[in-house]
């Protein structure tokens, strides 16, 4: 076949397709004048060409398409988006589903002037010996916030951190501590509202331990520690000796020391078994008991 015989069918075909279609087929524009201005809403101009355009925005951030929607009018308002983020805004007109060419722009949403960006919700919860303090801010702020400062008063000191993450985990806290939370968020060198819990650790008794045992024909010496301050802060007010023969109360002043406590039982046989319990009381109440047994010298031992 010849060249030539093929060039000369060309036209007839592209015609053909013409007459029938141009009637219907209309391409809208793309639209003018796309920008996003301070009071976050985007605008753009008209695409003309075509009778009846509505607009496709659709937002995208971290290189995808995040959201769409189809609007009828020139503006399109953007304040329910994260605050703190760019975005590229894509505007293309829509006229009987035929699609125009898109227009976009890049744009970074600021924090809007006078914000307060408040801690929303602060609580704290006993996890074993941990708090774990968590908070909120209101939804479109988070991105903004560099830090927040963290403020933790005890019964004795006062720390300051500063927490990047909703949450801080303080570690091994004393039943019975008071503390008072403060939380600051800092954003764009400000600070918001600052907002504070108390919360006070759960008393627990507190368990006595046997420390050293020191015995005679006639007597029975014992030391007990108690669980220290770092550990238990509940005010202890007495220790109990129940014995199968006597009992003993020894209040306690309490002191952030907490010196163990010497028991001195005399008088007794000798060569005899003696059963006592041994348990402490604090505002928690009283302790389960350290259950022993202690057996005096023969009197050839003195
Ligand atoms: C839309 O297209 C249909 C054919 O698909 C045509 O009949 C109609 O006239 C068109 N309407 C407009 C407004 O262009
Ligand atoms: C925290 O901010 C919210 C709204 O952002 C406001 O309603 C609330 O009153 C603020 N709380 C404080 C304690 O400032
Ligand atoms: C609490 O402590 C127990 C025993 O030490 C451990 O098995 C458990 O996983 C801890 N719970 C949490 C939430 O850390
Ligand atoms: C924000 O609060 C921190 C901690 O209280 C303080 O050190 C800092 O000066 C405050 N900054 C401003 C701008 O108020
Ligand atoms: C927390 O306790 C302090 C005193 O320790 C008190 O002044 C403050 O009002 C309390 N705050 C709240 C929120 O209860
Ligand atoms: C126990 O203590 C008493 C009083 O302090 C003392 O007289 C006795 O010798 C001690 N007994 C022992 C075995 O240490
Ligand atoms: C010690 O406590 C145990 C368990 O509660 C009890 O069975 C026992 O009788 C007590 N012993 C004395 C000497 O009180
Ligand atoms: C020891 O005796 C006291 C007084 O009778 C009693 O209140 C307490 O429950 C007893 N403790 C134990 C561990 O038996």
């Amino acid at each position: 076949m010849k060249p030539s015989a093929d060039l000369r069918l060309v036209p007839l075909v592209l015609c053909c397709w013409c007459v029938g279609t141009a009637d219907y087929i209309c391409t809208p524009n793309p639209v003018g004048g796309l920008e996003l201005t301070s009071d976050r809403v985007l605008h753009w101009d008209a695409s003309t060409n075509c009778p009846n355009a509505i607009y496709r925005v659709q937002i995208a951030w971290s290189g995808q398409t995040m959201y769409e929607e189809v609007v009828p009018a020139l503006v399109f308002d953007v304040d329910f988006l994260v605050y703190c983020r760019t975005y590229t805004f894509t505007v293309f007109a829509v006229a009987n589903h035929s699609l125009g060419q898109t227009n976009s722009v890049t744009a970074f949403i600021p924090i809007p002037v006078g914000s307060d960006v408040n801690v929303t919700r602060l609580t704290s919860a006993l996890i074993n010996d941990s708090v774990l303090i968590e908070w909120q801010v209101g939804m479109k702020y988070p991105l903004c916030v560099e830090y927040y400062h963290l403020v933790i008063h005890d019964d004795d000191e006062t720390q300051h951190l500063q927490v990047t993450e909703r949450g801080y985990l303080l570690k091994h806290v004393a039943k019975c501590t008071n503390y008072r939370f403060e939380i600051t968020s800092s954003y764009n060198g400000m600070n918001g509202t600052t907002i504070e819990l108390n919360y006070t650790v759960p008393a627990a008794t507190n368990t006595p331990s046997l420390v050293e045992v020191r015995k005679s024909s006639v007597s029975i010496n014992t030391t007990w520690s108690l669980e220290k301050y770092q550990q238990n802060r509940c005010e202890v007010t007495a220790l109990y000796v129940n014995g199968t023969r006597f009992s003993v109360i020894y209040p306690i002043d309490d002191v952030p020391g907490r010196p163990d406590i010497q028991v001195t039982l005399v008088g007794l046989r000798a060569d005899s078994m003696y059963y006592f319990n041994v348990s402490v009381e604090n505002n928690a109440g009283i302790s389960p008991a350290f259950q022993i047994a202690v057996q005096t010298l023969p009197v050839y031992w003195n």
